[in-house]
Formats: C-alpha cells, sequence, structure tokens
C-alpha cells in the first residue's frame, strides 16, 4: 500500500505500511550521515505550529536535517499574519508555504483541519503533527517502532495504555494497535471508564481487552504501558492553557519505583511526553523507562516517512 498523500490519521496505514516503514526507519538508524544528507539535499520541509511542542517540532527538524534539507516555518503563530490585525486563515496560510516548501508539518488546535484543504489543488504533502484532540499518527507510529525494537514485533504482547482515551496520542496509538495482534489491551483510563467510541473501535475487533482500576494491576499485568499525565490541557483550544494549582496525580495512577519493586514488573514504560508527575523521577534510569529513548526513536520514524513523502 503506497503512502497516502497526507499522513493525517493511523487510518491511512495498514500493517504492511506500518511494517516498511519500519524497515526504513531501522536503515536510516544506521546510515552513514554524509549518505543521509544527499536524501533529501534540494528538498525543504515547512514546520507550521500553532500549538507548543518541544519533541514533535524538533525532532521533525532534527530529521530533516539529518537528511539534508532546508527546514522553513514557525513555533510561534504570535509572530506571523494569522495572528493581530488580518487573523490569515489556515487555508491561505498551506497554500502560501506550499509554494515555498515540498512537505508540511502542522500542528494545530482544530481537530481534522485537513479535511477542508483535501479540494484544494496544488497543496504540498501535509504531516499532521497533532490537530487538537483528534489524532498525533507520527507520535504513534514512533511508539509502535520503539515497542517492536524492544520485543521484535507487536504481535502476542500486553499492551497497557493508561490515560484519557479520546486524546490524540491514545486515539492514534489504539488505531495503530488494531493493525496487529496484540495478546491483550489493558485499560487505565483516567475517567475509570471507556468511552463510547474506544468501545465502538474494540467490538469492530477481536482484540480482548481489559479495564483496570489501578497502575499496579497494569505493572503486574502488561509487557508495555504506555502513560499520559492523568490531567490533560484542552487540546481544542488556541494558544497554552495554564494549569490549576496543586495538579497532583491520584496514588491510584502514579508510577513510582516503590511500586515496580513491589509487583516486580519488568514492563517497558513509554510516554510521549510533557511528563507531569504521573512518573515519578525515581525510577528515570530503571532500563525499561523508554521514555527519552522513545525521543530519539521518533526521529528515525520522521527521517523515514520524509524520505518516503519527498522521494
Ligand atoms: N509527544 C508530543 O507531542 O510532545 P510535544 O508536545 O512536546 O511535541
Amino acid at each position: 500500500m503506497p503512502l497516502h498523500k497526507h499522513i493525517t490519521s493511523m487510518q491511512f496505514f495498514n500493517r504492511a505500511s506500518i511494517e516498511n516503514l519500519f524497515l526504513s526507519a531501522e536503515k536510516m538508524l544506521f546510515i552513514k550521515p554524509e549518505e543521509a544528507k544527499q536524501l533529501l539535499k534540494n528538498k525543504t520541509l515547512g514546520v507550521l505550529f500553532y500549538q507548543s511542542s518541544t519533541r514533535t517540532r524538533l525532532s521533525f527538524e532534527t530529521a530533516m536535517q539529518k537528511l539534508g534539507g532546508a527546514v522553513i516555518g514557525f513555533a510561534d503563530p504570535t509572530m506571523t499574519r494569522s495572528e493581530g490585525f488580518f487573523h490569515e486563515t489556515l487555508e491561505d496560510v498551506i497554500q502560501v508555504v506550499s509554494q515555498l516548501a515540498d512537505c508540511l508539518i502542522i500542528r494545530h488546535f482544530q481537530p481534522e483541519f485537513i479535511k477542508t484543504l483535501l479540494t484544494k489543488p496544488g497543496i504540498a504533502p501535509i504531516i499532521n503533527a497533532g490537530d487538537g484532540s483528534n489524532e498525533h499518527p507520527t507520535q504513534a507510529l514512533s511508539d509502535l517502532w520503539t515497542i517492536h525494537r524492544y520485543y521484535g514485533g507487536i504481535d502476542g504482547l500486553r499492551i497497557g495504555l493508561a490515560g484519557d482515551m479520546t486524546t490524540r496520542v491514545l486515539r492514534s496509538m489504539l488505531l495503530g494497535l488494531t493493525l496487529f495482534q496484540p495478546k491483550e489491551l489493558l485499560f487505565l483510563p483516567s475517567s475509570g471508564r471507556l468511552p463510547k467510541e474506544t468501545l465502538s473501535l474494540l467490538e469492530k475487533t477481536s482484540l480482548p481487552w481489559k479495564l483496570y482500576q489501578n497502575i499496579n494491576e497494569l505493572l503486574t499485568n502488561a509487557d508495555v504501558i504506555e502513560m499520559l499525565p492523568f490531567y490533560l490541557p484542552n487540546l481544542n483550544k488556541a494558544g497554552n492553557n495554564s494549569a490549576p494549582n496543586n495538579l497532583a496525580t491520584p496514588d491510584h495512577y502514579r508510577l513510582t519505583k516503590e511500586k515496580i519493586e513491589k509487583t516486580q514488573s519488568s514492563a517497558i514504560i513509554l510516554h510521549p511526553g510533557p511528563r507531569l508527575d504521573e512518573i515519578a523521577t525515581d525510577v528515570d534510569l530503571l532500563p525499561q523507562m523508554l521514555y527519552f529513548k522513545q525521543a530519539k526513536n521518533a526521529v528515525y520514524i520522521r527521517m523515514a516517512l520524509l524520505n518516503k513523502i519527498m522521494n
């Protein structure tokens, strides 16, 4: 299956296209730097971020630099015509930057912003770097590859997902997981129950799953735990949300060294970042804590994706 022109949803992938991307990412890991620099040396990446980011933007820019290409764009829309007097529309910005760049990486607060643009001629391929609370497909691809690299595959694993299932990372991750055959999906939703849309997706698959109420149960039963903060900002809002005071993660959700020792868990722990206090820092040096390595793996997945799209 060739890649869709715009990488806006995990729905545009199947198992073969993800496994093909894993192979390309593996090659990017070992390619000589001078060879990598030739791959996109005449190409330009447009990076348009309407919401804040540390990992996604910097890893796309790192990926493009390793491939020898140029990067243009903005991390702060208040310094563009999108705000202030003109309030230039996203649609117009995309049409302008499509004249300058070969591929666009966009993070925006409007879910499914791409839908209104599909009929526009001449727009460059777009990679969704987070559209409101809807999806974050390259985060899911990176996280699936991190699991694949650690265990040599995804099939047969017991994979825990902790957090709000209506957020973009977990929605994309679940869509990705349904393309494989994990032994069981273990859910620890922050609300204590699964939303209708998750239940309806699970109903369409034959994947076994179970609802849990406590991080200890995931530590005891899972091979992989992907954790998100217990509290999240409203991702469908422009600008930075400030956090209320005293936002302490409840104990039943919080991962600590004491709980890992008590359960003797060897589950690998993923977290897309940024972390609040749901993972205590006293576990950071344990070998199964992969959340920083995960950020590095994302560079190679993004190199593979950029190379496929622009070559
Ligand atoms: N994982 C993720 O999207 O992180 P950033 O918000 O820092 O890009």
